[in-house]
């Protein structure tokens, strides 16, 4: 549905150029919830942008739905954004014209028949489930409720993409799932392929089918949602995933010991592991935390334990660990007492 080719945009500067993407070339299939997440500068923004034409890549292409869009001129851009739908952070809705005449609004500038625009309006009032708002003012709505006003607004031409930049960003925890969950359900039931950046951990396990990490202009790491989280390479995106289990400093400060981080996939336990070891190899094994967490509905386990004993024993007892799950990261060498 979209591909990047080296796709390269820079900025013009007073002494030089800002480079805000670099090389990117990146395949969105038809259909896929592709999240693209990464620190705030990274250029996220920019290289989505280039998906509906606001703007110009400098160097490479881009392919939308098998078409090359890198040098349209205005009409063929208008076309283009029939095809692709966005949502924003603020919402964008026009405050002196009611929720109705935001979404006509669009279907006017999309050149919609006339005639058939105010059931269009109703249409999409009632998929995004809005229907008693047709006549109040965006000044009325909850954070939510104006969403749900930009996702009607932004399908209004029946679009195959929907772009949506840092969408729940502004939006309370539980709002954010109602969107999130409404974003789920135009996926699967109208089959349209949403480009969705955001900062939201939370949003991108539960949302993207495929995520990318981008950093400094670049993509540093892309690949299946599970995948990508359960199993991260780079840096950036383990401190991103990281984030996510939290131990209090007091609790890891009064622990003896090396500290371990184990994941291991799907439902299985691996306390059986944990106990194996402790009794196999000549250490005391304490588990401090363990949870299972969902990433695209699919678990994923976390379990973190201290490890006491002598230098070899320990090195032997995490081998054994490790060819037993899925990863093992070191949070603390040790612990102030040396054990
Ligand atoms: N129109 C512009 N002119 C100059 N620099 C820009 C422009 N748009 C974005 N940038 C710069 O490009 C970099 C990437 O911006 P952006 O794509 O908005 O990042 P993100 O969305 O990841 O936070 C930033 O350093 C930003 O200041
Ligand atoms: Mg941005």
């Amino acid at each position: 549905m979209i591909k990047f080719e080296n796709v390269k945009v820079a900025f013009k500067q007073k002494n030089g150029e800002f480079v805000a993407v670099k090389d990117v070339s990146l395949h969105i299939e038809a259909g896929d919830i592709y999240g693209i997440v990464g620190g705030s500068g990274a250029g996220k923004s920019t290289l989505v942008r280039t998906i509906n034409g606001l703007q110009q890549p400098t160097q490479g292409h881009i392919f939308v739905d098998n078409e090359d869009i890198t040098q349209l001129n205005n009409s063929q851009i208008r076309e283009l954004r029939k095809k692709v739908g966005m949502i924003f952070q603020h919402f964008n809705l026009v405050s002196r014209k009611t929720v109705g005449q935001n979404i006509e609004l669009a279907l006017k500038i999309q050149e919609y028949p006339k005639e058939k625009r105010k059931a269009r309006v109703e249409e999409l009032l009632e998929l995004v489930g809005l229907k008693d708002k047709l006549n109040a003012y965006p000044a009325s709505l909850s954070g939510g409720q104006k969403q749900r006003v930009g996702i009607a607004r932004a399908l209004a031409t029946n679009p195959k993409i929907l772009l949506c930049d840092e969408a729940t960003s502004a939006l309370d925890a539980q709002t954010t799932v109602e969107i999130v969950d409404i974003l789920k359900q135009i996926n699967s039931s109208l089959g349209i392929t949403i480009v969705f950046i955001t900062h939201q951990m939370e949003v991108a396990k539960n949302l993207f089918t495929k995520v990318a990490v981008m950093s400094e202009g670049e993509i540093i790491e892309h690949g299946t949602t599970y995948e990508v989280f359960a199993n991260p390479q780079a840096e950036l995106t383990k401190k991103l995933v990281e984030t996510q289990i939290d131990i209090p400093d007091k609790i890891i400060s009064k622990t003896q010991g090396k500290i371990i981080k184990l994941t291991y996939k799907g439902n299985r336990s691996v306390e059986p592991i944990v106990a194996y070891a402790n009794k196999k190899y000549e250490v005391v094994l304490n588990i401090l935390h363990g949870r299972i967490e969902y990433i695209t509905e699919k678990p994923i386990g976390v379990l973190v334990v201290s490890i006491i004993g002598e230098a070899h024993q320990i090195d032997k007892a995490l081998e054994y660990i490790k060819a037993n799950t899925e990863g093992i990261e070191v949070i603390r060498e040790k612990g102030s007492e040396v054990a």
